[in-house]
This record gives C-alpha cells, structure tokens and sequence, in this order.
C-alpha cells in the first residue's frame, strides 16, 4: 500500500504536544498482535512507536495527555462491554479520529454494536498483516457518506438446507424489488462455487467478482460495472463465473463489495449459503434475513440451528423464516408444531409448484414473468411486499387537492 503518510515527531513550534494530531496510533493488549501491527505500521513508513501496550483503558489514559490521532487502533480484548467502554475515548471522537477496533470475541451481535457505539471497525483476533493492513487502508479512505453507513437496504436470503430453493427465493424477491416495489435492486449470488442466478436470469455472469471478494482494496466502481449483469435497467446481477474457489472469498471482501453497492444501490439482495465462510460477515450487515426450509424433520432441525446462531441479532436483523416447496397435501411436519418447535412463527409458506418452476427454467425468467398467476407467484408477492413498506396514501385535504390542481 503506498498511501503512507510517515509520522514525523509532529511538534509546530509553538504547539503544545497535545494541540498536535498524529496519523495513526494503536493501543494492542499482547504482544504477538503488538507485534504484528508494528510491522505492517512499518512497512507503510510510519513508526512502530505509535503501536503501544495496553488495549482501550491504555489509549483512553493517553487521549488525555496527546492529542487524538487520525486513526486510532484499540484492542478490547478483556474490556467488559465493549461498546459502552468505547466512550471513553471520547476525546477521539470529538477529534473525528476513525477508530479500530479489534478482540476475542467472535460473534456478529458485538461486531454490529461496536459500529453502532461509534467504531469503524471490529475485528477478531488472531489476525495476519494483511487484515491489519486492510483495515487500516479502508480507515484511510473518506467516506462516501456523512456517517460513513451504507445507505441500502441489504436483504440476505440463505437455506436452512441445501435445494430448498433459496436461490429461487432471493431471485424473485430482487425480481419484485425492482419491478413490482420499484427499487433498483443489486442481487448478489454469494454461492461462489455452484450459483445458478445467472442461468435462471439467462444472462452471462460478469468479470471480476472473485477479483473484488479476494482483495477489497481493487474494488471500485469500474470493477463493479464489470462484475454487473444487467437483467434489466433497475436490476443488476452480480454473479461469479463459473466454479470459482469460494476459498478466496473474505470477509473483508464480501463487506467491500456489499458496502459499495449498499451506497450505489438503495437495496442489495444477497444469495448467501449458511455454509460460506463469510456467512457471519455478511449477515451482520442484513436488516433483513430471509431463512428457507422445507417443511420436513431435517428442515426444521437446521431452521432451529440456524435461528439460534441468529437469535442473538433479533434485535438489530429482521429474521423471517419460510417454507418452500410444500406439497398441497401439507409438510411432513404440520405447520403449527414446526412453529412450536421453532418457538416463532413463520413468514410465509410457498407451495410446491412444479409446472410454474419447471416453465422458469425453461424461459430463463423468473417464475412471476413465466407463470404470473401460478400458486408460487401469488405466495412469492404476497410475502415480498410484506417486506416494503406501502406508500403513504396521498392527502385528500383541501390543501392537497389545491396543491394538485395547480
Ligand atoms: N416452490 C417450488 N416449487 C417447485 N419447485 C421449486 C420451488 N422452488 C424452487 N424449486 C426448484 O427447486 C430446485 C432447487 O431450487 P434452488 O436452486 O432455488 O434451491 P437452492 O436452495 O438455492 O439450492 P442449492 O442448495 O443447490 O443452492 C430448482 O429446480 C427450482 O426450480
Ligand atoms: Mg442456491
């Protein structure tokens, strides 16, 4: 990365030490992190002396004797609620200094709150030189936004199972979005290896997903317009070419990428298997996640799994969990004791509906333009639009009807 800036000593005659803003410092609670961190610090011109001991208690005694840097790096490992002892950097982000964070404890619910207590960043340890270095990059960059957050909605679709139609599911529901809902829609088929979005779109998946999944730092907008399909003007598909290694997928990858469309596209809609390695990644970024079984044993087993792994995020994430493929003749479960079992109830159950999947596939169109008045595409729209909100009815005021005449 050649963006370094060196940290020189810094001091203006006639400053005080504390009037002078550093680039970057960093507050690390052990040392083979310390460690770490001092070299990629190094390799980018700066000095290892800016990369102290100590973790957020260490940085917030010295945020009252120095002045906040530009980045300012902690570690929060052993802080007992983290996010809430992030205020005591207050000094830092009076400064508008970006603040990283790092620590121990994996799990999407802390990384979320950390964002929300102010952080630009969470990461869990242990980490190699090149997230750091990441990381670091990303902070160095301006934000697109005032408050730097994504301004789409991200809408994750994933399986409890495998072949239960998720892939389905999340097409139609990007199909609406831009059509029915008017949005424009980015669908983002995050099953590196076996996605079939682009067969079903009929269309030919772009260049360069894996490029931006496997180094974030190349992603801007001319690799996303090349990694784009347009299936129509208001929806983009964002596809990899065939058998990709999802190996070289990561995490800070995928949030790249889905952060950068989030602030080109008002909703981004994610095709993302339980089993990708960035599953928890991209999940922490959802407002809402759209889980799909069957309505059979092993279904509701793996809804189980996979709502209390999420359970935890109920507060920040919109979990709506659906059935598909059922038989007229119902599940091999009845739907009240999957929802008792569950302990939720569920968001829709979709028909088993071969005649209007079979007629998609052999159009390449989605099952609502091939089979628009078919049991799927009723149940497919009714739960979509249950997702947007309905547009405010228009005033039949005096003032309104006034406003309108004119
Ligand atoms: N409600 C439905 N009725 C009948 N067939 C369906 C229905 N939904 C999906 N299908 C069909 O089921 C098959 C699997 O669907 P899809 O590829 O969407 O599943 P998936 O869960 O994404 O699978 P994978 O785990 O392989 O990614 C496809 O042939 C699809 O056309
Ligand atoms: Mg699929």
């Amino acid at each position: 990365m050649s963006t370094a800036t060196p940290l020189g000593p810094g001091l203006v005659p006639g400053q005080t030490a504390k009037a002078t803003s550093e680039l970057f410092a960093a507050y690390i609670a052990d040392d083979t992190t310390r460690g770490l961190v001092q070299k990629v610090v190094q390799k980018r011109g700066w000095s290892p002396k800016q990369v102290k001991s100590g973790g957020l208690p260490a940085a917030a005694r010295a945020l009252g004797v120095i002045a906040a840097p530009q980045i300012l790096l902690v570690d929060v490992t052993g802080v007992a609620n983290a996010p809430e002892a992030l205020q005591g950097l207050g000094e830092a982000f009076e400064a508008g200094t970006k603040i990283l964070t790092i620590g121990t404890e994996n799990d999407v619910g802390l990384y979320r709150r950390m964002l929300d207590a102010g952080a630009a960043d969470y990461l869990v340890k242990p980490l190699d030189a090149d997230a750091i270095d990441l990381m670091i990059a990303r902070a160095e960059r301006p934000n697109a936004d005032p408050d730097g957050k994504p301004a789409g909605r991200v809408i994750v679709v994933t399986g409890a199972r495998g072949g239960v139609g998720t892939s389905t599911v999340a097409g139609e529901i990007a199909w609406l979005s831009s059509t029915r809902h008017g949005r424009r829609t980015a669908l983002l088929d995050l099953d590196l290896s076996r996605g079939t979005t682009a067969l079903s779109f009929d269309v030919p998946p772009g260049t360069g997903l894996a490029e931006a999944l496997a180094s974030p730092d190349r992603i801007d907008d001319l690799l996303l317009d090349r990694a784009a399909s347009a299936v129509t003007p208001m929806l983009s598909l964002y596809a990899a070419e065939e058998g990709l290694d999802a190996a070289e997928a990561t995490g800070s990858g995928a949030l790249a990428l889905l952060d950068r469309l989030a602030r080109r596209l008002p909703v981004v809609i994610v095709d993302l298997p339980f089993r990708s390695p960035v599953f928890d990644a991209v999940a922490g970024r959802a407002k809402d996640l759209i889980v799909v079984s069957d309505a059979g044993l092993a279904g509701l087993r793996d809804s189980i799994r996979l709502y209390r792994h999420m359970e935890p995020y109920a507060e920040d994430i919109a979990l709506h969990i659906l059935q598909n493929r059922v038989p007229k003749s119902g599940g091999a479960v009845a739907r009240g004791d999957f929802e008792k079992q569950l302990g939720n109830k569920l968001a829709a159950v979709l028909p088993f509906d071969e005649k209007a999947a079979e007629a998609a596939m052999r159009l390449g169109q989605p099952v609502q333009a091939a089979a628009p008045s078919s049991p799927l595409t009723k149940g497919l729209t009714g739960f979509t639009a249950g997702l947007y909100p309905a547009p405010k009815p228009v005033k039949k005021g005096l003032f309104a009807r006034l406003v309108r005449r004119r």
